[in-house]
């Protein structure tokens, strides 16, 4: 923003003082127009016409004397091809080029005889390239080369062109490691330099303390070593200082730095910072942002913190820090974030923290608080996320907390609470992860909880509550976790949970549970399911057995197996007496076509739950002829009616439910073959529709995303209906289904080849999303069962809705709503930051790399409590028992291709390190993936062509 500022005023500048004599530069001038039509192809303004006076061009400007003096094609997207050469011998008063988000090739060394040049801004082109010697630029102030991919010796001759005022080289990763030179203070009337992720090593010089011009310092996400010199505090007019992730940045943070006292924004996160906070930095006049996360500080929070009245964030978590937190901290200015998680405070919260009625992020856990947790939160309208799990807090949970309209995520676990789980009355339809697990709790699960339509997770294990499972848990249609394990609930189960077709973890373990099994349990197949401990009787359903879920219901003396069953499980459990001889029949029936079962039972089941969809359908068939007027955009070529889509939409072609709508197979006359998917109508009168909003944003994320792009490793987006009734999307069809499905239902065996080119497939889909585009997307969701497989088992990455395109600078952005990602691919950082990065995606796709390996799920029980795959695998791979890797591999897999296996198996472990910025990026992954290519000569039998290699165990239901 800064940047486009200064053009203007250079411009209007220059428009006013050229003072050149006229030249016979006209002819030329318009010969290089001609030129750049001819090189560059794709769309012009129309003023761009032969005829016309160049100066009257859209992104030309003159000066007095009809000489080109500035050239802007910024945002000029659809040109490619390789801008013509030798520029200023063309337009030689040339005084300002801005090609920001283009893609054609633009070498720079067709302007380095301009020597008036004041501007150059290439931004966000991701050219790739060595870069020139800059020395002869001598007049220029604006030099912005961020996004890019150059690559060799930075250009150090940038450092002698004493005008510069903005320095940008911003994401540039690919340079060999520089240092910053020590007479940088020639640069004397720079304003901002931003050299972040740049490959910028060595020490800080103290001389950038004499640039005392400096606004903006951002040196993030380098390899910085040593401490901060103390000379920084003279840059008198600096607001903004980024040091953060650069690791090894030592020492204290420096008193003097109390001497910006027009700095806003402080960040000098993930270093190794030792000592304590200086007070003098905490009594700025003009702080608002205070990023101190991921160091080794120590010491206490400065009481002069209390009296801001400008701090908004203040973020200082994993580090050593101890003592009471100021008591009245935020009492004067709007606080958004508070992040103290992670440290050694002890003492009381701090209660006024949401004072200033904008408060989102309320992060303390893991920390030594105690005392009660304070009755102000329960009024804080805006809270996103309130975390105080792993304290010391007693009493009881304040009244109203759970029914704030915006907060997503309660975290109160362990700590010591008491008291009953407050009644929800308020309208907490964004609550989406309720926490209470390892406190005193007691009473019983009130009822109302099913006002919080939203809820993803419920923990409520290991507590005292008692009474019945309400059966109103039922409504939870996206329920994904329920633990209620260790504690004493005596009802029946209900019956209801079996309409939680998103359950994955179902635990009811160590309570006091009576009654049968409910056999409609059994279309739910949950990663994990345990009522091992409780007082259940009657026959275990044979599909939950078949699972390998026999522990799962150990410790309850009255259940019993089918004797068509006991054969081939083992002997834990008594044959079931004849009384229970009816529905033997059943079983035999069900044993026989077992696969079979999960279709008829999942047939019924999705038509007693789209009953209502089919009312809906053909309400529009008389409709869409009429009234329901459709927005149709069309992205792909294909050829369809979209009546003949809305008349397809009926339940025999329903393939499955999404996170976000249903999905039909539809079988057009041409002979194509398409998915489509509904989401939700907005207009459901269903007792728990989805939030609209939601919808809205899921359907605009998938829209904007997927129809501007095209790789063969993304699916296809053909186009999209949307009316007031009803969004549907139209995808190119996946004969083959998913990938989780592939790999963990057991129908069919993908052998390593096969594996290894689904895991390079997702990698090259994921480069392209990282790296390739204008903004990066992060997809956000990386997961096995949104990877689909072509004829050929080609992976598609699929399901962009939640996912997040990353403009300008990213960061800051703490407003996020929907919680991203699912559980078990979500990397360990989600559980305090907010900020989307693209390493977030690399942590999944390292997990889908795990489950491709070992045949595992993410979640199983056998991981233990709140572990993943990750952990498993790094514990088998890296334990002490002298363990070899590949005692992890999928057993069904005994081949001899172990040693490239171990090569994935590394990069695995690398994608899901704890540390995002250890994590490789995207591109590195796909690299390190063709290294780890299989060599294919091997014993077994596998196929040597690049052809899939699968093998069908068991036939999958046509669906
Ligand atoms: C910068 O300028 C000085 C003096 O003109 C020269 O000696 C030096 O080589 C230049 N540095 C670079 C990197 O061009
Ligand atoms: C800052 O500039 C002054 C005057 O040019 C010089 O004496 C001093 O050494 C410089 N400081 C640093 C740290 O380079
Ligand atoms: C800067 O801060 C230090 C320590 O806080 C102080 O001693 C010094 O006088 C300050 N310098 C200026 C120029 O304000
Ligand atoms: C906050 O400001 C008040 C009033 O100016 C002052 O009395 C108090 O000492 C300040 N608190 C801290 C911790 O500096």
């Amino acid at each position: 923003m800064t940047t486009t500022l200064f053009a203007s005023v250079i411009t209007i500048i220059l428009i006013v003082s050229t003072t050149t004599t006229v030249s016979l530069a006209a002819k030329n001038q318009s010969q290089f127009f001609s030129l750049i039509k001819d090189s560059l192809t794709g769309k012009y303004p129309l003023n761009w016409d032969e005829g016309k006076p160049l100066c009257h061009f859209t992104g030309v400007i003159c000066n007095t004397k009809g000489e080109v003096i500035s050239l802007d094609l910024s945002g000029w997207s659809s040109l490619s091809g390789k801008f013509p050469s030798e520029t200023c011998s063309y337009l030689p008063q040339l005084r300002v080029i801005r090609l920001g988000h283009t893609r054609f090739n633009f070498p720079i060394d067709t302007i380095l005889n301009c020597s008036h040049l004041q501007e150059l801004n290439m931004n966000y082109m991701y050219q790739a390239g060595t870069l020139p010697d800059f020395s002869s630029l001598k007049s220029l102030r604006i030099l912005d080369l961020s996004y890019n991919l150059f690559t060799g010796q930075f250009p150090m001759s940038v450092f002698n062109l004493t005008n510069l005022e903005v320095l940008n080289f911003n994401e540039n990763g690919g340079f060999n490691l520089w240092q910053l030179p020590t007479d940088i203070d020639k640069l004397r009337n720079l304003k901002s330099m931003v050299l972040t992720t740049c490959m910028v090593h060595g020490q800080i010089p103290s001389s950038i303390g004499n640039i005392t011009s400096l606004v903006d310092l951002e040196l993030s996400g380098n390899f910085l070593t040593g401490q901060i010199p103390k000379e920084l505090g003279q840059l008198r007019n600096l607001q903004q200082l980024e040091l953060y992730y650069n690791y090894h940045l030592v020492g204290n943070i420096p008193e003097e730095l109390g001497n910006l006292t027009e700095l806003v924004d402080l960040d000098m996160s993930v270093n190794k910072f030792t000592g304590s906070i200086p007070a003098s930095v905490c009594s700025l006049p003009k702080l608002q942002v205070l990023q101190l996360y991921n160091n080794s500080l120590t010491g206490e929070i400065p009481g002069a913190i209390e009296n801001s009245t400008t701090l908004r964030m203040l973020s200082l978590y994993d580090n050593f820090l101890s003592g009471h937190v100021p008591p009245k901290l935020g009492q004067f200015s709007r606080m958004l974030v508070l992040d103290l998680s992670e440290n050694k405070f002890s003492g009381p919260l701090p209660t006024e923290v949401c004072k200033g009625d904008a408060l989102q992020y309320f992060l303390v856990l893991d920390n030594w608080f105690s005392g009660e947790i304070p009755e102000s939160y329960a009024n804080c309208m805006t809270l996103l996320r309130f975390r105080v799990n792993k304290n010391s807090l007693e009493g009881s949970i304040p009244k109203g907390l759970l029914g704030l309209p915006h907060v997503s995520i309660i975290d109160l676990s362990s700590n010591n609470l008491t008291g009953p789980v407050p009644e929800i009355t308020g309208n907490s339809r964004n609550l989406s992860e309720l926490f209470l697990q390892r406190n005193k709790i007691s009473g019983v699960i009130t009822p109302t909880i099913s006002r919080a339509i939203n809820l993803v997770k419920i923990d409520f294990s290991y507590n005292l509550l008692s009474g019945p499972i309400p059966s109103e848990i039922g409504k939870l249609r996206k329920l994904n976790l329920l633990m209620l394990q260790g504690n004493k609930l005596s009802s029946s189960i209900p019956s209801s949970l079996s309409l939680l077709k998103c359950l994955n973890l179902l635990d009811l373990s160590n309570n006091l549970l009576t009654g049968s099994i409910p056999e409609s349990l059994s279309v739910l197949l949950p990663n994990s399911i345990n009522f091992s401990h409780n007082l259940l009787s009657g026959p275990i359903p044979p599909k939950l057995i078949k699972g390998g879920l026999v522990e799962s219901f150990s410790g309850n003396p009255g259940l019993c197996v089918l004797p068509v069953y006991a054969n081939s499980s083992d002997q834990n459990f008594p044959i079931c007496a004849t009384s229970y001889k009816s529905k033997r029949i059943n079983t035999i029936w069900i044993a026989g076509v077992s696969v079979v079962l999960i279709f008829v039972g999942s047939a019924l089941f999705l038509k007693r739950r789209c009953c209502k969809d089919t009312a809906i359908v053909k309400h529009e068939d008389t409709l869409s002829s009429s009234l329901c007027y459709f927005d149709v955009k069309s992205f792909h070529k294909i050829s369809f009616d979209q009546r003949e889509i809305i008349e397809s939409l009926v339940d025999k072609n329903i393939m499955g439910h999404g996170g976000s709508g249903t999905v039909y197979k539809i079988d057009l006359k041409s002979g194509d073959i398409v998915a489509v998917k509904r989401l939700w109508s907005r207009k459901s009168k269903d007792s728990a529709p989805e939030d609209p909003l939601f919808v809205d944003k899921a359907l605009k994320a998938e829209v904007e995303t997927l129809g501007s792009i095209r790789h063969k490793n993304i699916v296809k987006l053909y186009c999209c209906f949307s009316s007031l009734d009803c969004n549907l999307l139209v995808y190119e069809y996946m004969p083959n289904g998913t990938l989780w499905d592939s790999l963990h239902k057991g129908w069919i065996l993908l052998d390593w080849p096969t594996r290894y080119r689904i895991a390079l497939g997702i990698a090259q889909g994921l480069a392209y999303l990282h790296h390739d585009l204008l903004f990066p997307i992060i997809h956000r969701d990386i997961k096995s069962s949104n990877i689909l497989l072509d004829v050929d088992y080609q992976p598609k990455v699929a399901d962009f809705g939640i996912a997040k395109v990353l403009q300008a600078r990213g960061g800051k952005d703490s407003t996020t709503t929907v919680i991203a990602g699912t559980y078990g691919y979500l990397a360990p950082e989600f559980a305090y930051s907010s900020r989307a990065t693209t390493k977030c995606d690399v942590y999944s796709f390292g997990v889908i790399l795990m489950e491709l390996l070992t045949g595992r799920k993410p979640v199983e029980a056998e991981f233990g409590e709140n572990r993943n795959i990750v952990f498993w695998v790094s514990n088998k791979v890296e334990g002490k028992e002298g363990a070899r890797p590949s005692q992890v591999f999928d057993p069904r897999l005994s081949c001899s291709l172990k040693d490239d296996m171990i090569k994935v198996l590394r990069i695995a472990i690398r994608c899901t390190y704890k540390a995002p910025a250890s994590r490789p990026t995207m591109k590195e992954v796909v690299q390190l993936l063709i290294e780890a290519k299989p060599r294919g000569s091997d014993s077994c039998n596998l196929s040597t062509k690049d052809v899939s290699n699968v093998t069908v165990l068991k036939k999958p239901y046509e669906l």
